[in-house]
């Protein structure tokens, strides 16, 4: 076994009861295709048509989850903390400054003291790799960790959402053509998409990226590489495009704007390239005029605002999942 499927091994039995059922949700990778089958299957029962009330229950009444964000987001903040609020659950967020990022031994305190205020449920989002797994390793048997993002390697909720929005589009995940397009390299979206699909039975997964935004050769195993929009979208079902990730680059590694949009930016004329029912997405914030056309951002094709929709229904089926009643073993 090499050292990746051994991480990949101890990472699904810390995130799993004995009984099989979901604890943590630190990365996608390895997940039993029946668990992913049942979260989308729950989070469709939570999307609701614009305009219709959003669904509530009391699944989390009594219960506290706090947002633990080091670094930016709004989308994924929001649709935590409402998804937690339309389970009844009460919501803290915890605002941490960038520049006195807690980590290491200083983050486990903040957890151990947040685990004696009754908190059930922490959202952790952080730019650092190991650190979800290792507050995971620390907590108490009832307290979940869920990542809302960690560093270039997972962001599960944002691949589980990714996956339903697909469902809902397509209706199927054998038979479709995904290509992943952008800077793959430092996107931790692009992994949990590739890890979602996988599992969920893609066979043609393609990525797509200039050659320094291309990831090393041991990662995304089973993926043909493009470094051009025309092949990489040749026949494509599904388009998901990547923001230039500019927080992991070296200024000298920046793509010039003008020239990354002339060659990989995504307008209606080089989505032509894709079938004539290929959607959209991208998991925001865009950059319009660099990687994306705001013809195509917000046209027919476009499933952007879906992708966000969805945010909430997930998230709402993880922290149902984890916080369900569960008989003492
Ligand atoms: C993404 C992220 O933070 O990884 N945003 C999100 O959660 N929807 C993608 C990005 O920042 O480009």
């Amino acid at each position: 076994m090499n050292s990746k499927t051994s991480k990949a091994k101890e990472f699904m039995t810390q995130q799993l009861h004995p009984d099989g059922s979901l604890r943590h949700l630190i990365t996608l990778e390895g997940l039993p295709r029946l668990l992913i089958e049942r979260l989308l299957d729950r989070a469709q029962s939570y999307v609701r048509p614009l305009g219709e009330k959003p669904p509530a229950s009391r699944a989390l009444a009594g219960r506290t989850v706090a947002n633990l964000f080091t670094e930016p987001s709004t989308r994924t903040r929001v649709s935590f903390e409402l998804a937690a609020k339309r389970l009844g659950a009460a919501v803290v967020n915890l605002e941490v400054q960038l520049s006195s990022r807690i980590k290491g031994e200083s983050m486990l305190d903040t957890i151990y003291t947040l685990q004696s205020l009754h908190v059930d449920v922490m959202v952790i989002r952080d730019a650092e790799t190991g650190v979800h797994a290792a507050v995971a390793a620390h907590v108490a048997p009832h307290v979940s960790i869920l990542s809302a993002g960690e560093a270039h390697v997972a962001h599960p909720t944002q691949g589980l959402l990714d996956a339903l929005t697909v469902r809902q589009h397509k209706g199927r995940f054998d038979n479709l053509a995904i290509a992943i397009v952008g800077d793959v390299r430092h996107s931790r979206v692009a992994r949990s998409a590739y890890h979602v699909f996988n599992v969920l039975g893609v066979t043609d997964l393609r990525i797509v990226a200039p050659p320094a935004l291309m990831p090393e050769l041991d990662e995304f195993g089973g993926c043909t590489r493009h470094t051009t929009l025309d092949s990489g979208l040749k026949g494509a079902d599904v388009v998901m495009m990547l923001r230039i990730q500019k927080e992991r680059m070296a200024q000298a590694e920046l793509p010039d704007a003008d020239r990354y949009f002339a060659t990989y930016g995504l307008t209606p004329q080089r989505l032509a390239a894709a079938r004539p029912d290929a959607i959209v997405m991208h998991p925001q914030p865009m950059n319009r005029g660099i990687e994306i056309a705001s013809d195509v951002a917000d046209g027919p094709r476009s499933a952007i605002r879906d992708q966000v929709r969805n945010g909430v229904a997930v998230r709402m089926a993880v922290l149902a999942e984890v916080m369900a009643p569960r008989g003492v073993p």
